[in-house]
């Protein structure tokens, strides 16, 4: 087996995503290490996650620093002194900075809860809802500077149902993240998908469109 991909996962919240990933390497169904995990939150559930693993934590928290860029500049800095090769944003609510992004051009990813291009931003559930949309989704993307808009690389679809509260979505779309985020890393980790040049190729061949996943 080649060598475990490196991780860094970046977290704010209840980390499930971040659970699901530990679980599926525990499992060895993913070929990767995490390497650090790390929350602009002190307070996080993920990070009790982490700790239960014996993993690497590191907390950035925005107070600490007089502005947005002093906050991007020392977790760039404390990322590369990590070296991931994918930095994994798993519910991670700081918008990073362009210069960030450039820093680590086409290695990072992040899970956006709707079926991208449509419902950038935030609360995409109840915009959904709102719209009478019937459809929802959840995708995972390469981050480029342009907020929710790198090419997206697996995406789920689901019904919205009549009567579907904003819980119900995201319960359903949890459901759907758990799987999607092991795959995807699952498939960096073997190399079936590989980056080369910000475009994402599945088995050597340039992902035209997103991959539809099948649960
Ligand atoms: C997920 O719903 C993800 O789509 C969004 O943030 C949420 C994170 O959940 N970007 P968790 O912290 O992994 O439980």
């Amino acid at each position: 087996m080649s060598k475990p991909l490196g991780l860094a996962i970046l977290i704010s919240g209840n980390g499930s995503n971040l659970q699901a990933v530990i679980d599926a390497i525990a499992a060895g169904r993913v070929n990767a290490e995490i390497k650090t995990v790390v929350s602009d939150n002190r307070e996080a559930h993920g990070l009790v996650r982490a700790a239960k693993h014996g993993l690497n934590t590191r907390i950035f928290d925005r107070h600490d620093y007089d502005s947005r860029k002093q906050f991007d500049l020392a977790l760039q800095q404390y990322l590369q002194s990590v070296n991931p090769d994918y930095i994994v944003l798993a519910g991670f609510m700081h918008i990073l900075r362009s210069d960030f992004i450039l820093e680590f051009k086409h290695k990072i990813l992040n899970i956006h809860p709707s079926l991208l291009p449509a419902y950038k931003g935030l609360n995409t559930h109840q915009r959904v809802l709102e719209n009478a949309e019937t459809h929802h989704g959840v995708s995972i993307h390469l981050v480029t500077a342009e907020l929710d808009a790198g090419p997206v690389i697996l995406q789920a679809s689901y019904p919205i149902e009549k009567g579907n509260r904003v819980e119900d979505l995201q319960t359903t779309g949890r459901q759907l993240e758990h799987k999607m985020y092991p795959q995807v890393l699952g498939w960096l980790g073997d190399a079936k998908l590989t980056i080369d040049g910000g475009r994402p190729f599945y088995e050597g061949a340039l992902l035209e469109k997103p991959i539809i996943f099948n649960s």
